[in-house]
């Protein structure tokens, strides 16, 4: 390691081997456009947008000048019993590009508060309906939905659980997960079509064990990003509406990955064309410069949430829930700048372009790898799965990572899978630097 001017010492760091890191530091100081710079002065592609989240690129001068400017103007003001101009401005934008009747922003700062809103607006609805038995939650296998205790619960990534057992939410059953390795390892666009009906397992197992009239919602993400890019079958989230709907259940799309142009369009609910009651997002919406979290709900919550109120005191709050930082006036602002600068440069529509050249050049350049036992790809994403090394689950796709680090391109290992989901101003000289960087290091770990 060359030139360092800070200790290492106290920095816990987050869903990172804190010991191995220290020996091999990975520390970026600088990033502008699709490039970071590192502590010992190393130029690094960034194939991740920084997880999920810059997908303008890097120190984009709009967003960092109305930041600028808000600061200047209202720094803060709480969030409680008064608001702030951005957070009404902002919400009007999201709602506006939400589909269908989701129009109703409730704020916090990342995605685990989003779901563990999202978890508790189910609960207060469906009681304000005076249907509060409904307490049942159904989350899927490998779903990823933060690390607070509701998202957690929901989320079914083992290793996250495993070590809190009895502190996770009790009622809550999962589905299955949504891959089958041997007909559809290999998935490039278009939507798989499964010979089975993986949903008949919540139709017939999952609902009678419970009961219908218990669950409050059934949480997905439209396709399953932090377990590795996993895509659903043809016809499932159209199912799952149908099924949720039929049973008076909630529908909620955590779309903190998919939120905000991946797919090429607005959201994964107007790729689907599945419109849920509750939209979690956080990620792109500020770029990634300023936290910022949200879930988006239908008119229908919102009004019986007010309308069980009609009867109470003026002063009486509705939903008894909220964030010192919900609605930010900066985080609102970043957001504001955010989402301007996407329609302005055509952003999502430039994803859905390049997500095809990553789509065409990861499957033309990597099947048939040594240990490649998979790709699939849809948006601006992809993921190539490996066979695991017998008794080291992750390490073929953590040394291919380190690898590419230290060449220069910054990608993703998640479980045996590399993820690539590069900003949307990636160009195609990028993503050939990316897939020649990672199809080295995939022969190099054979
Ligand atoms: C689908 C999904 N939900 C929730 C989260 C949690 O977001 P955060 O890390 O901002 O709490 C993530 C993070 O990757 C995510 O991918």
């Amino acid at each position: 390691m060359a030139y360092q001017d800070f200790s290492m010492d106290h920095h816990w760091l987050p869903f990172t081997p804190n010991r191995s890191f220290k020996k091999d530091p990975r520390v970026f100081v600088a990033a502008d456009g699709m490039m970071f710079t590192t502590h010992d002065g190393k130029q690094v592609l960034d194939g991740i947008s920084s997880l999920w989240c810059v997908a303008a690129g890097h120190n984009r001068k709009p967003i960092n000048e109305a930041i600028k400017k808000q600061l200047d103007t209202l720094d803060y003001a709480t969030a409680f019993q008064a608001s702030n101009d951005q957070a009404f401005k902002a919400s009007e934008m999201i709602a506006a590009m939400a589909p269908g009747d989701l129009n109703r922003v409730l704020f916090c700062s990342s995605g685990s508060e989003a779901a563990d809103t999202s978890i508790k607006v189910a609960l207060a609805y469906h009681r304000a309906r005076g249907e509060g038995h409904r307490t049942v939650f159904i989350g899927r296998e490998r779903g990823y939905h933060g690390v607070g205790f509701g998202g957690m619960s929901i989320g079914g990534i083992p290793a996250n659980r495993k070590v809190y057992s009895t502190a996770l939410l009790p009622r809550v059953d999962h589905m299955r997960f949504i891959h089958d390795p041997v007909n559809h390892a290999y998935i490039h666009g278009q939507e798989p079509v499964w010979q089975e009906d993986i949903l008949l397992e919540l139709e017939n197992r999952i609902l009678p064990l419970h009961d219908p009239s218990n669950i409050a919602a059934v949480m997905v993400e439209p396709v399953a990003g932090s377990a590795g890019w996993y895509l659903p079958p043809k016809g499932y989230l159209k199912r799952l509406r149908e099924i949720c709907d039929k049973h008076g259940i909630l529908l909620i799309f955590d779309e903190v990955i998919t939120g905000f142009g991946r797919l090429g369009c607005n959201f994964a609910s107007d790729y689907y064309g599945v419109v849920p009651d509750m939209l979690n997002f956080a990620k792109c919406v500020t770029n990634g410069v300023i936290p910022l979290g949200g879930v988006i709900c239908t008119d229908r919550i919102y009004d019986s949430m007010m309308q069980a109120n009609s009867g109470a005191p003026e002063h009486a709050i509705e939903f008894f829930h909220g964030y010192t930082y919900s609605g930010h006036p900066v985080a609102c602002a970043a957001a504001i700048a955010t989402l301007t600068l996407f329609k302005e440069d055509n952003l999502f529509e430039r994803a859905g372009n390049m997500g095809r050249v990553l789509g065409d050049v990861l499957h033309s350049n990597f099947k048939g790898l040594p240990n490649v036992v998979g790709i699939r790809t849809l948006g601006l994403a992809g993921a190539v799965e490996l066979s695991p090394i017998a008794g080291s689950p992750g390490k073929r796709a953590f040394d291919i990572f380190m690898d590419c680090f230290h060449q220069g391109v910054l990608v993703r290992p998640a479980a045996e899978n590399i993820v690539i989901c590069p900003p949307f101003i990636v160009e195609k000289q990028h993503i050939e630097r990316i897939v020649n960087v990672v199809g080295e290091a995939i022969r190099k770990n054979a």
